[in-house]
């Protein structure tokens, strides 16, 4: 299919670039490049941080040229993205096949400094509104605003740059824990790897293997835990410095240790970014400053915990 095939080009010019860099043998780079043509529903997790890696090589050019030739990009919109924040969903109405309603009414605001939460149940349209946010479809009614820019107005992809996503069930590829960790930005240093490592929660683990951030996690991370796994893929993300962070059901299949290293995270919004966390877990939903809730495609929107808080702390009188 086209979307393997995509993912299979993405693979071939990261790995690419990497091994050219020294970064990776060839070997692994061509166990990622078999993984990566079975990947298919990840493929936007691949092409979310590939253009990084790639901009400015000719091979871009060449991965563009797949993208365009069977699926046209859901926006064709130029304008220079001026900030991600705020990110704006409104009335969106949304259909993948154009029969079957997914979102009928979607209504969400995430402002800097914030961590927002979405909930609802399963298959309720929850991932779909990070894929809508990410640029990835097109809403058939409403429309999305970054920094108060229209997407259609928008290079979206310059946009998705400023977005880091760990989604839902967040592969590793073969390969060390520091190669997955600078995996879409492949100029980062040391020093960059580990402070992510160490806002991620990853850090002392790591330095606990024999083999340290040499170790070798396996296909698909299996050689590791989910907690540790999880943790990788969130240094990854926090690596990019994205404006905004959405994460996916972080919590799930974590262990407590791992969890609170998440919930941490969600209470230490810098103020120029923001967390938009998709989860049914009620310790995360508490750690949010706002809640949406989604049922029957439509949101509700009730403040979470953190803000109550966070308001009664401003209304203490300073002495
Ligand atoms: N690529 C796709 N093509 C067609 N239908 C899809 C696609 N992805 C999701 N769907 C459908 O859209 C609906 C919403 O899916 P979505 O993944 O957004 O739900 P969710 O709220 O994230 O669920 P979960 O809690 O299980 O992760 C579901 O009915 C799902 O089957
Ligand atoms: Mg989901």
């Amino acid at each position: 299919s086209v979307i393997a095939m995509v993912a299979a080009a993405v693979a071939l010019v990261v790995g690419g670039t990497a091994v050219i860099h020294g970064d990776t043998t060839l070997g692994s780079l061509v166990s990622f490049f078999a993984l990566a043509a079975f990947l298919r529903g990840h493929v936007n997790t691949v092409v979310t941080v590939v253009p990084e890696v790639i901009s400015g090589a000719e091979s871009l050019e060449r991965l563009q040229s797949v993208l365009r030739a069977d699926e046209p990009a859901p926006y064709d919109g130029t304008a220079a993205p001026r900030a991600a924040l705020p990110l704006v969903v409104r009335d969106v109405a949304f259909s993948y096949d154009g029969r079957t309603p997914v979102l009928r009414r979607a209504n969400l605001e995430i402002r800097p400094g914030e961590c927002v939460a979405i909930s609802g149940p399963n298959g309720a349209g929850k991932s779909t509104i990070a894929r809508l946010i990410l640029g990835f479809y097109r809403p058939a009614e409403g429309q999305l605003l970054a920094g108060d820019a229209p997407y259609t107005d928008l290079d979206v992809a310059a946009l998705r740059m400023r977005f880091a996503l760990v989604a839902q069930d967040e592969l590793l590829f073969h390969g060390t824990i520091e190669q997955n960790i600078r995996y879409g930005e492949p100029l980062a240093g040391d020093d960059r790897i580990r402070a992510a490592a160490r806002l991620a929660g990853a850090d002392e683990f790591i330095a606990a293997l024999p083999d340290g951030y040499a170790t070798v996690v396996g296909d698909e991370g299996s050689l590791l835990a989910g907690g540790a796994r999880q943790r990788i893929a969130i240094a990854r993300a926090l690596l990019r410095e994205p404006n905004l962070l959405i994460l996916d059901e972080p919590t799930t299949n974590l262990d407590r240790e791992s969890a609170a290293v998440v919930l941490r995270m969600l209470g230490a919004v810098p103020p120029d970014g923001a967390i938009l966390v998709i989860s049914h877990d009620p310790a995360v939903i508490a750690a949010a400053d706002r809640v949406y809730r989604i049922g029957d495609g439509v949101t509700s929107e009730e403040p979470g915990h953190a803000a109550v808080a966070g308001a009664e702390k401003r209304f203490v009188p300073t002495p």
